[in-house]
């Protein structure tokens, strides 16, 4: 595929001018203010997913697709965009070179061949005779006659060369049929035979919708294999494929979320049913370039696992060897370890369900689909999903098991990429076991934990633990309180608003905002969740992160919604203004803390603790530092503000 095609498959137009403009979903297109034009009442600018093209339907009258807008936005050249935005999308950009053309030329002609092959099964399925068995028995299964046509089902024929003689007689040769895996080869006999012989056939199509392979299911219920995969060949490769993605990328999008699940008729049922927004991980492990091409259209995973008991006490029995051998392929299908490092890495939210006994995602639907609605609304963060299998199956009336079962979970939330979340996961494992979180933490981490500024960490015996600075400082500081409710309140209104402070925080050899900015835990945890949507580049408002949040934390945005809002007037000047008192903050709570470390080397001069006193003297000298660093930017800020007006 030549690289403008390649990159415009990979990018999201939707995604990248997110990035500057605040986008509102309406319909099928998402709307906002248009970049090119100043006007701030009427969005007249408009973003189309399906065709990833833009338009203004106002003063500029002008479109095109993501190369002319991000020409336009950054004022580049083509050849410019190209390069950026091959860079963005990991294409590569090369000269075009002869060698490479041909083998181009090659692929095409391959995919041609199978896009007929796709077609010639499916004819077959329809009229064959020999195919009435078949269409017996989909129609058993409940799939409809739109649904055989939507997924082009097929039947190859009880024959070693029907396909072979077809494709002859279109002009393939057999290098060709070997190739794309219609032809198997048996070496010792010199023979080439027809590879899906009296099977149905599933297409398998890659992301831009090219029929790249398929599944073939027996229908013989003691055939084996169940399904007969295209061998793994230049354009068939399981690993970086997703059955159904080219049809529900869209879905996934407008739905937020994309639920993954094990087989091809889950997604064909559920696609039926209305589910529209699933994939199926085709019987491998889920890799991260599965995971990669799904992250451009949302970040939000439910893993819906088959009920099969063996998967789940292979998954307990193999949390350890999980750890070890992370490239594994094939029968360890659900690894804990894994997604939640690939959690961490895309900076997604990952979520695990399981189906009822007996059940799969097609069966459950079949029954009610409300069922599996509910089963998908009920998926449960990684290491809760664990901790939730391992309780049940565990009495843990016996202390024996609590110790196993922490074990187990600690890696786990060891390798939870937030903190937030990481100390959530901590006190869910503590109230399961009904023991003390600090127990849990001390017993299995010592000394692992990250210092946090103020807290002593002792390696001798451990004493009862003293007043740190920083609880002591969080117990006062009414006046902080009411900064950081104003900021987070303004950001619920305006995201974007904190991009923008980042910026202007950076500039001043500032940290960004980040959650230990805030005093209470659910403001930090907000915090994280809106930081979290507009780093995705998704500019969301209150009403669409609505639903991610708990109860906890809606009645908290509520209750920051009731506060008085800050005037029009005074919005331009808004930014600054919030900078000023992030920077504001941070100077109260360092004074704080420094006004308790002052105490606190007193009184551990007063025990001639030489070591304390030298670790509590390192951190006042550090704030000290920061203090005057802060002091710095805030002049900083206000030559900026005063030079403006
Ligand atoms: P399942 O056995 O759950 O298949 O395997 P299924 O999709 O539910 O099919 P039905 O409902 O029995 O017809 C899950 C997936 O694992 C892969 C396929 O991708 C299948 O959809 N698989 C399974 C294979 O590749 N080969 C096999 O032999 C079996
Ligand atoms: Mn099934």
């Amino acid at each position: 595929m030549d690289p403008i095609q390649e990159i415009k498959n990979r990018l999201d137009i939707v995604e990248l001018v997110s990035e500057t403009v605040n986008l509102r979903k309406s319909g099928r297109s998402y709307t906002g203010f248009c970049p090119f034009h100043s006007n701030t009442r009427t969005p007249s600018f408009v973003v189309f997913p399906e065709t990833q093209t833009w338009r203004c339907f106002g003063a500029c009258a002008e479109g095109g697709d993501i190369f002319s807008y991000f020409m336009k936005r950054d004022g580049v050249e083509f050849r410019e965009a190209l390069v950026q935005l091959a860079a963005r999308a990991g294409v590569q950009l090369e000269e075009p070179d002869p060698q490479k053309i041909a083998r181009k030329n090659a692929q095409d002609h391959l995919v041609e061949l199978l896009e007929a092959a796709a077609g010639y099964f499916h004819q077959l399925f329809l009229h064959a005779p020999q195919a009435q068995f078949a269409r017996e028995y989909i129609d058993k299964r409940g799939f409809t006659a739109e649904t055989i046509d939507t997924f082009r089902i097929g039947f190859a024929l009880n024959s070693w060369n029907a396909a072979r003689d077809h494709f002859l007689g279109q002009g393939y040769s057999e290098e060709d049929l070997i190739k794309v895996g219609l032809l198997t080869v048996n070496e010792e006999k010199g023979t080439r035979y027809d590879r899906f012989r009296n099977r149905l056939m599933i297409p398998i199509r890659d992301m831009q919708g090219r029929v790249v392979g398929f599944g073939a299911r027996t229908l013989d219920p003691d055939g084996i294999p169940k399904y007969l995969n295209s061998p793994q060949n230049e354009l068939f490769d399981k690993s970086n494929l997703l059955f159904g993605l080219d049809m529900a990328r869209r879905h996934i999008r407008e739905a937020r979320q994309a639920v993954i699940v094990e087989g091809y008729m889950d997604v064909i049922m559920a696609w039926q049913a209305g589910f529209r927004n699933m994939v199926a991980q085709m019987g491998t492990a889920l890799t991260p370039t599965q995971l990669n091409l799904l992250k451009r259209v949302t970040k939000r995973f439910v893993i819906a696992l088959d009920a099969d008991a063996a998967g789940v006490n292979a998954t307990l029995r193999s949390l350890d060897v999980a750890r070890k051998t992370l490239d594994r392929e094939e029968e360890l299908r659900f690894d804990p370890t894994g997604l939640i490092k690939e959690e961490g890495r895309l900076q997604a939210d990952m979520r695990i369900v399981s189906m009822p006994p007996g059940e799969d995602p097609d069966s459950l639907i079949r029954q009610d689909p409300a069922l599996f609605a509910r089963r998908i609304e009920g998926a449960k963060p990684v290491v809760e999903y664990v901790i939730d299998v391992l309780s049940q199956e565990t009495d843990l009336n016996d202390p024996k098991n609590k110790t196993q079962l922490a074990e187990k979970v600690i890696p786990l939330i060891r390798d939870v990429a937030s903190p937030v979340e990481r100390e959530h996961f901590w006190q869910l494992l503590a109230r399961t076991l009904r023991v003390d979180d600090r127990a849990l933490k001390q017993l299995y981490v010592p000394g692992e934990r990250r210092p946090v500024v103020g807290e002593r960490r002792s390696t001798k015996s451990s004493p009862p633990p003293k007043p740190t600075p920083q609880n002591r400082a969080r117990s006062r500081g009414d006046g902080v309180k009411k900064i950081e409710e104003n900021f987070l309140r303004e950001c619920l209104i305006d995201p974007l608003l904190i991009r923008r402070i980042n910026r202007m925080l950076s500039q001043e050899g500032q940290s960004i905002i980040h959650a230990e900015d805030f005093s209470s835990a659910v403001d930090r945890t907000l915090f994280v969740v809106l930081n979290q949507q507009q780093s995705l580049g998704v500019v969301a408002s209150i009403e669409e992160i609505w639903d991610s949040l708990d109860a906890l934390m809606q009645q908290r945005v509520q209750q920051l919604m009731q506060l008085s809002s800050t005037k029009q007037a005074e919005r331009e000047k808004l930014p600054e203004r919030l900078v000023h008192s992030v920077l504001d903050w941070r100077l109260r709570k360092a004074n704080q803390l420094n006004d308790e470390l002052k105490l606190l080397i007193r009184e551990a001069k007063q025990e001639a603790d030489v070591e304390l006193v030298r670790n509590y003297t390192q951190q006042h000298a550090e704030l000290t530092r920061q203090i005057y660093q802060v002091n710095r930017a805030k002049a900083a800020i206000k030559g900026i503000s005063r030079r403006r007006s």
